[in-house]
């Protein structure tokens, strides 16, 4: 795999990835003239192995191969049937895809936003999942709830931080096991759904470009639209839930399909304009994979952008929710359609109901290489530590359990040992390199 060439975006002063920041604690040292720009530096996905094809729901429910292929364009779809894989497995494997195509440690991660609507928990939050099982010792770490405009709405908070110099190395995923909240007996729904998980790496950086603009959006009037009624405040776990199937998706089609046809378009253009582009402008364009007919009818349609300019992937995997712009992003660089300079646009909608859109300068190489194999083995033995690691602040937590000691101090014995020396600049942690 090609090394990526960001170290052609770091900021000055920053060494093989070091935060920029001054050793007095001040902000980041740059030049006057010294934009950030928010860019992708790193992609990575994974899918559950098992298929589950359009014939195989024709020995569930009432259903045939050719309405789900005419009505949505969806041949087959990932379910995670191993209970051991969940979304923050999933959504693991894809960072830390995403990390080795940067060539990044976790440890300079700042921040993990992990989008999802289908999290391990209430709480805690999937991403401090991810961030214990990655070993991301210095980073924040929360969930965002924005359905399957998640995404989107996650790389603009990514751009938010960088843009104002309170992160250097953001890592945003997009994860999702719907399979376990799908109604297996409803026709439909379960038809359309499937689970896996995408990352990106964002990096602070001074090549201009990037995520060059963002567009979201809310209308809650229609929230009954596309919900799972049960498991919240407003209708907390009983009896009757479980037995009601109220704990499920429950789904009006034809109501979603209007506002998606119609927000795909709106977004679209709404976000180009701020970008200053034009349909024309666009390369790529890499719509939320839901239906085939509404990218037909948004995109192509209303925007007229030509085919070969929209990437399409959701015959494999149906609709993964937020995790399906980053996996058909992962996909099309596969393909070989993202270039640098090119330029691109991720549209999304879902639940909410949400609506998300942005634009995007590619600049970093995408060619695939050889990776070294004593940077895998590396890698591997990092991973390897921070599982050691987590087991051990377990331990330790039992044993302080079992012998309560000074209240005072809130430190794990190790903690020295583990945690990097930190100076807080702007409000968010750095190490010293
Ligand atoms: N197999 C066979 N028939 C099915 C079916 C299935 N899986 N699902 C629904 N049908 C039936 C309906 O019951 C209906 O039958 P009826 O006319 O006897 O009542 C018929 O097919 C037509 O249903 P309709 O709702 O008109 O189909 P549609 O063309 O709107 O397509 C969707 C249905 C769900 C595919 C479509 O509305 C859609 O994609 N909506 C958006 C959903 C979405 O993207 N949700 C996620 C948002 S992130």
């Amino acid at each position: 795999m090609a090394e990526p060439n960001h170290m052609s975006l770091e900021l000055p002063g920053a060494q093989n990835g070091a935060h920029p920041s001054s050793e007095n604690g001040t902000a980041p040292a740059l030049p006057d003239e010294g934009r950030r720009y928010a860019q992708i530096i790193g992609w990575g996905y994974a899918v559950p192995e098992k298929v589950i094809t359009n014939q195989d729901l024709e020995q569930i429910v009432e259903t045939s191969d050719e309405w789900i292929r005419t009505r949505t364009g969806i041949e087959e779809r990932r379910v995670a049937a191993d209970p051991k894989e969940t979304t923050a497995t999933l959504a693991t494997t894809a960072a830390r895809r995403a990390l080795e195509v940067a060539d990044l440690h976790p440890s300079k991660l700042d921040l993990i936003i992990c989008s999802t609507s289908s999290p391990e928990h209430i709480f805690p939050s999937t991403a401090s999942i991810v961030q214990d099982a990655i070993g991301a010792v210095n980073a924040g770490a929360f969930d965002l709830s924005a359905a399957c405009s998640g995404f989107v709405y996650a790389l603009s908070m990514a751009r938010g931080h960088i843009l104002a110099g309170d992160a250097e190395y953001v890592l945003v995923l997009g994860a999702e096991t719907l399979s376990r909240v799908v109604d297996w007996t409803d026709r439909n729904t379960c038809v359309l759904f499937g689970d896996g998980a995408g990352a990106v790496l964002i990096a602070a950086s001074q090549v201009p470009g990037g995520i060059i603009a963002t567009e979201l959006g809310s209308d809650g009037s229609g929230a009954d639209l596309l919900t799972i009624p049960a498991g919240g405040s407003a209708m907390p776990a009983s009896l009757e839930t479980v037995s009601s199937g109220n704990h499920f998706i429950k789904m009006d089609g034809k109501a979603v399909f209007r506002f998606a046809t119609r927000v795909m378009a709106d977004a679209t253009k709404s976000v180009l304009e701020r970008a200053g582009l034009t349909p024309e402008d666009v390369d790529l364009v890499i719509p939320h994979q839901a239906n085939l007919r509404i990218v037909q009818n948004s995109v192509l349609k209303q925007l007229k952008v030509p085919e070969d300019k929209v990437f399409v992937n959701l015959q494999k995997y149906g609709n993964t929710s937020t995790a399906s712009i980053p996996i058909a992003l992962c996909e099309a660089i596969q393909a070989g359609k993202v270039k640098p300079g090119d330029k691109l646009v991720f549209v999304g909608f879902g639940a909410g109901l949400t609506w998300a859109a942005c634009a995007i300068q590619w600049s970093v190489p995408t060619e695939a290489a050889a990776t070294d194999w004593w940077k895998n083995t590396r890698r591997q033995a990092g991973y390897q530590a921070a599982a050691a690691r987590s087991m051990w602040r377990r331990a330790v937590r039992w044993v302080y359990h079992v012998w309560p000691t000074d209240p005072e101090s809130g430190a794990l014995p190790g903690d020295e040992g583990i945690k990097e020396p930190e100076t807080a600049v702007n409000g968010v942690r750095h190490s010293e390199e």
